[in-house]
Parts: structure tokens; sequence; C-alpha cells
């Protein structure tokens, strides 16, 4: 590792990485079967502290910085890509733009429980026709006496079931496209909000994806987070944060499947010598190394960015545009040098493979993510 890190982010890494290998592996391949909602493991992590790290102490967070949320991140990764998903939204879309912008009854009303791990957080920006291009969404809410009611269906919710609160973002000037968006925080069970269908995924399949749908659903106007049409800029925000967690989600993955592949490579023997000895598995070895360290440097640029309070917007972007294509060329190499055992499910490696397929899709598709590169690129005068 080549960034430098402070003795105290190396221990929030240490100890994340016992806990990671010592309770949350021990289930994932299982839940990944039965897509149990890993419930009892958030809790742990909320006592650990790791379901409100970036969030200040009065709050009831740990006020940790960047850097060290995501090397924690990759850790839970490491060991279940599903667990690291709910952690990573419930962290960084939905505590911290609650910390960012909402009001301070807010923060103390939702913040305590989501920090606490006692509710889990979602995010709910994505509608069925409206996914790269949300300003296109439908859902509308009007305004009645202290309350709005809300109306439309949002799709693929990491969390919609198992959630204590989402952010919804939705149309309160349906002429005014993005400054017409605002977002509420919603409780689960306000009358009105129900959970429709539940996604059956080829991977994180412990993580519950779903529709949520709106219908006369009345939410107390002092539940808008933020000012009124300032939705897409806190979905924008957020989003800005969530895609260098899932650069960091990326990591972890990968680094579990070139570790997979090492220690397979070093047990497995063909043509009389173990594997690891043939010089096409250790260019390969070779690549999946560099490409995992070239992306924890992106990480680290853009997380320490975010941290010096810069504004970050391309650095993540870039950071989970190569991440999350990274894992997909490492786990795919890493199940190649399984062989035939690496399509089985009697090793891990067919089950990272699946989990990273999503990586390039959510929190903006790559093809989003070069959309920002190019669009920041272009603008930025201090280039020729
Ligand atoms: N931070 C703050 N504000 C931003 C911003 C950022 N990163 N990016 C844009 N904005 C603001 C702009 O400043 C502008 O505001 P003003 O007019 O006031 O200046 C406004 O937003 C509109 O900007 P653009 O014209 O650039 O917006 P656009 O409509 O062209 O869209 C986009 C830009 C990058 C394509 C954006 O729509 C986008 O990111 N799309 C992908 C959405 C996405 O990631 N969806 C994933 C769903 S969430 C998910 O997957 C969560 C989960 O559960 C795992």
């Amino acid at each position: 590792m080549f960034f430098n890190l402070t003795d105290e982010q190396l221990m929030i890494q240490t100890m994340v990485r016992e806990f990671s290998r010592k309770v949350i592996a021990t289930t994932a391949a299982e839940r990944d079967k039965t897509k149990e909602f890993p419930a009892e493991n958030l809790k742990k992590m909320g006592e650990l502290g790791l379901m409100g790290m970036m969030i200040p102490t009065e709050y009831n967070g740990e006020g940790a910085d960047t850097v060290s949320y995501v090397l924690a991140l990759s850790e839970i990764a490491y060991s279940c890509a599903s667990t690291a998903v709910v952690m990573s939204v419930h962290n960084s879309i939905v505590c911290e733009s609650i910390s960012h912008f909402g009001t301070d009854e807010q923060k103390k009303k939702f913040l305590f429980p989501l920090t606490d791990a006692e509710i889990i957080g979602a995010f709910a920006l994505t509608e069925p026709h409206a996914g790269s291009d949300p300003v296109d969404q439908i859902t509308t809410a009007e305004k009645d006496g202290d309350h709005y009611v809300l109306n439309g269906t949002k799709r693929f919710i990491t969390s919609g079931k198992n959630c204590g609160l989402v952010i919804v973002t939705v149309k309160t000037d349906e002429k005014a496209k993005h400054k017409g968006i605002s977002a509420f925080i919603v409780e689960q069970g306000t009358p009105g909000m129900k959970v429709g269908h539940t996604e059956d995924k080829m991977g994180l399949r412990a993580s519950d994806t779903t529709d949520l749908i709106f219908e006369n659903c009345r939410v107390p106007a002092e539940n808008m987070l933020g000012k009124e049409g300032e939705g897409f800029k806190i979905a924008m925000t957020g989003l800005d944060g969530g895609r260098i967690g899932i650069a960091a989600q990326s990591i972890g993955v990968a680094q579990a499947a070139c570790d997979a592949a090492v220690k397979y490579a070093k047990q497995r023997s063909q043509f009389g010598k173990k594997i690891s000895k043939f010089q096409a598995i250790r260019f390969t070895i070779a690549d999946m190394v560099t490409e995992i360290e070239a992306a924890r440097q992106l990480m680290f640029s853009a997380a320490a960015m975010k941290d010096r309070g810069e504004k970050y917007t391309l650095q993540a972007s870039i950071a989970k545009l190569y991440a999350s294509e990274m894992v997909n060329r490492v786990t795919a190499k890493a199940l190649q040098i399984h062989g035939g055992y690496g399509f089985t499910k009697d090793y891990p490696v067919e089950r990272f493979y699946r989990d990273a397929r999503v990586f390039t899709i959510y929190e903006g598709t790559s093809e989003i993510q070069r959309v920002v590169i190019s669009n920041n690129v272009l603008k930025d005068k201090r280039r020729p």
C-alpha cells in the first residue's frame, strides 16, 4: 500500500479486517443462497461504529474521515459484498445527506437510530423509466396543509424492504426540470408507502432490492430534506460520496478474488508442478495485483480530496469507473485460474464474479461516469 495511512486509519483497517473475516465471512456463502438479510451483522457493525462513520460525534457518529471509511468498507466487501452495499448506501447517501442537508431536528431524530443501526437507511431516486436520467422522474409531491402527498413508484431500491427510513426524491414542480425535484425523509410504516416487487438478482443476493410504491402517502412538511427544489443537488452530492464507496466495494471484492486465486494456484498441480509455477498464471496474478493497486490509489485520492473539503466529483467518478471495471476483469481472471472448479459453488470465486457485475451499473453506470468525467474535463478552464 503506497498511500500514507495514519496510525488511526491503520488501526481501523485492522479492527474491521478481523471482525469482517471472523464474523461476516462465515455466513456470506449461505446468505448468497438463502438471500437472508444480514440484520444481526449490521447491528454488530452499528456497535462497532461502522454505520455512521463520517457523522460528527455530536450526532452519535464516529467523526471518522473518508479514507478510514473506505478502508472499512473494502474490508466488509472482502467478506460479503451484500453487507457492504447496505453499509455503503446507509453511510454515504443516507447518513451523510442528512448530516449535510438536514435541520438540527432532523439530525437529532434520524441520525441517532441510523448510526446505532437500529434502523437501516435507503435512498430512492431511480424510477421504472428513469435510471441514468433521474431528472425525468415522475413521482410527485403536492403540498396539502402541513404535509406533502407523495404518488409514484421507485425502482431498484437497496434495502427497500429492510430499511427504517428512505430518502425519496420527488417532483414538486413539474416544469422546473432538475430545480423542480425535492427530497423527503419517509419513515417505513408511513401509510401510503408500500414495498413492491423484490428483484431476484444474479449477485448481492442478501441485500434486498425492491420497488417502493407511494399512493397518497402523506409526509410531514418538516421531513423535507434541504429546501424545495434542492433534491437533485442532494442526490448528486450524495452520489459523489457514494461512488467512492462503490470503488471501495470493488477493491474489497477484487482483493478477495485475487487472494483466492493465489491460494488456489499454490495448491493446484498440473503437468507435474504447482500451477503457480507457470508464467501464464504468474503474469495473470501480476496484472490483477497491479490493477487492484491502481484502483486503490484512485480511491484514496478521491477520498482524501473529500476529506480536504475540495470538489471531488471528477475524482470520485474516475475511481468508480476504473475500480468497477477493474473488479470485473479481476474476478474473471481469478475464476479462470480456478479452471472448472471456479465455475462451481465449491469455491467462492463464482460469487465474487456475480457480485462484481453490478458495480459498473449502480450509482451511475460506467457510461454515466464517462459523461461526468468528460464534462468536468471539457469545462475546466485551467486545461488547454
Ligand atoms: N454535485 C452537486 N451538484 C451537481 C452535481 C454534483 N456532483 N452534478 C450536477 N449537479 C448540479 C449542477 O450544478 C446543476 O445545477 P445548477 O443548474 O443549479 O447549476 C444540476 O445539478 C444539473 O446538472 P447537469 O445539467 O450536469 O445534470 P444532467 O441532467 O445533465 O445529469 C448526470 C447529470 C451526471 C447524467 C446525472 O443525471 C447522473 O448522475 N445520472 C446517474 C444517476 C445515478 O447515478 N443513478 C443511480 C441511482 S442510485 C443507486 O444506484 C443507489 C443504490 O441503491 C445502490
